[in-house]
């Protein structure tokens, strides 16, 4: 009880510095320019084993009603990092002592891809949420690849892949290709693959929403796919016809599970409550949070709560995790709410967890999973 309540006062503490003192000061920058230099930092941090327990030391959060299995893989605590914010695989030795259940690195495309001009990233601070245009800047999976082999990692390492954002992969063959690449060059590399088929940001759409081209780029990594659990980061703005499509052939190609999901392009949700917009770029944070909600609902209906699920989008609190746990999610990821809450959001969520486990009388995370579509299926 006591280690507890000084775990809490400790959250407390640093929350109280992040949001009155750094944060105020880290939001008078450019975006971009102030992920790099974080990026910079965890880096650091990451690279000595004094600095890493001591980083853990400050954020991290055990308990043992948090430890779950998931196709095949064991997680101390079902939060983990979402794609995008380490892109290039440079924070993998950090990541875990901040309290990461798991990491998801990416997305990075077959080959190199640059990405879309700057600036390409902005906060939007009433609506609390991200503008996100980076267009799947990568130095591509041989450079990523190289960097990662080899690497032991504390928490379970999810990769994304992508094909290369540039006309030349706008053609079918030549973008399955890029993802065949990328698949091929992270062989023996982390425990899980994601396949990113909903960037909004790049050239050609998001060709493999559709079931005929999905089918096909499915088709190409079915070697993938049968030695590694393979998921599919689906889009939040699909119609339910989409999903049901993109599911059908996905459960044909024996896909463990899905992520719901990427970022939303709608402005006109009811959730963007600031004034100016950037015209182009996905949006990230609240203002995605019910479409991938009612995303994941609708993706453990269809699949039956047979399918992997991993709840993502607009996640600031233990109360916005839970209710993707309750509706079907077994893990759940974010960024936002760590960039406008600060890292030590990852430990509040995960004692916060606890708490709310034990107030619905479960003694484990993983029997909270789908709780409420459970409990709807009966009445
Ligand atoms: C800066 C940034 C970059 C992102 N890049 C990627 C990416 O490369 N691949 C991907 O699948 N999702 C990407 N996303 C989407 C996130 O993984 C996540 O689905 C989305 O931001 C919703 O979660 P959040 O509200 O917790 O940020 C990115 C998001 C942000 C904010």
């Amino acid at each position: 009880m006591a280690a507890e309540t000084a775990g809490a006062t400790r959250d407390a503490i640093v929350h109280w510095l992040y949001r009155y003192i750094l944060k105020p000061i880290l939001f008078l920058f450019d975006p971009e320019f102030i992920h790099d230099r974080m990026t910079g930092v965890g880096k650091l941090l990451g690279r000595y084993s004094l600095l890493r327990w001591k980083t853990s030391k400050v954020f991290g959060f055990q308990h043992p009603m948090l430890n779950t299995t998931v196709a095949g893989m064991t997680f101390s605590n079902p939060v983990g990092l979402s794609a995008g914010f380490d892109k290039e695989g440079q924070l993998i030795s950090i990541l875990p002592a901040v309290g990461f259940g798991f990491m998801e690195i990416g997305s990075v495309t077959g080959s190199p891809s640059v990405g879309n001009e700057k600036p390409r990233l902005w906060r939007l601070q009433k609506s609390q949420g991200l503008v996100v245009h980076y267009g799947l800047n990568s130095s591509g999976s041989a450079n990523v690849a190289a960097r990662l082999h080899g690497k032991k990692t504390d928490v379970p390492m999810f990769i994304s892949i992508a094909k290369a954002n540039h006309p030349d992969f706008d053609r079918e063959e030549a973008g399955i290709a890029d993802y065949v690449r990328a698949a091929n060059n992270f062989r023996d590399i982390g425990q899980a693959r994601v396949i990113n088929i909903s960037c909004p940001n790049t050239t050609g759409g998001e060709p493999f929403i559709d079931p005929a081209r999905l089918d096909r780029l499915l088709g190409a990594l079915t070697e993938m796919i049968h030695t590694v659990p393979t998921f599919i980061k689906l889009p939040a703005d699909c119609t339910v016809e989409e999903l049901d499509g993109i599911i059908v052939v996905a459960q044909r190609h024996y896909i463990t599970g899905y992520i719901c999901t990427n970022l939303t392009k709608r402005r006109d949700n009811g959730h963007v409550h600031d004034h100016e917009v950037p015209v182009d770029g996905g949006l990230s944070g609240k203002i995605v949070q019910d479409s991938s909600n009612e995303t994941l609902k609708h993706v453990y209906k269809i699949t039956g709560g047979k399918s992997v699920l991993i709840g993502v989008g607009g996640i600031f609190t233990a109360a916005d995790a839970y209710k993707k746990i309750r509706a079907g999610a077994s893990l759940v990821a974010l960024i936002t709410g760590m960039i406008f809450e600060g890292p030590q959001v990852i430990g509040e969520i995960n004692r916060g967890l606890v708490w709310l486990l034990k107030q619905d009388g479960f003694s484990n995370i993983s029997e909270a999973v789908g709780a409420d579509t459970r409990k709807t299926a009966l009445r």
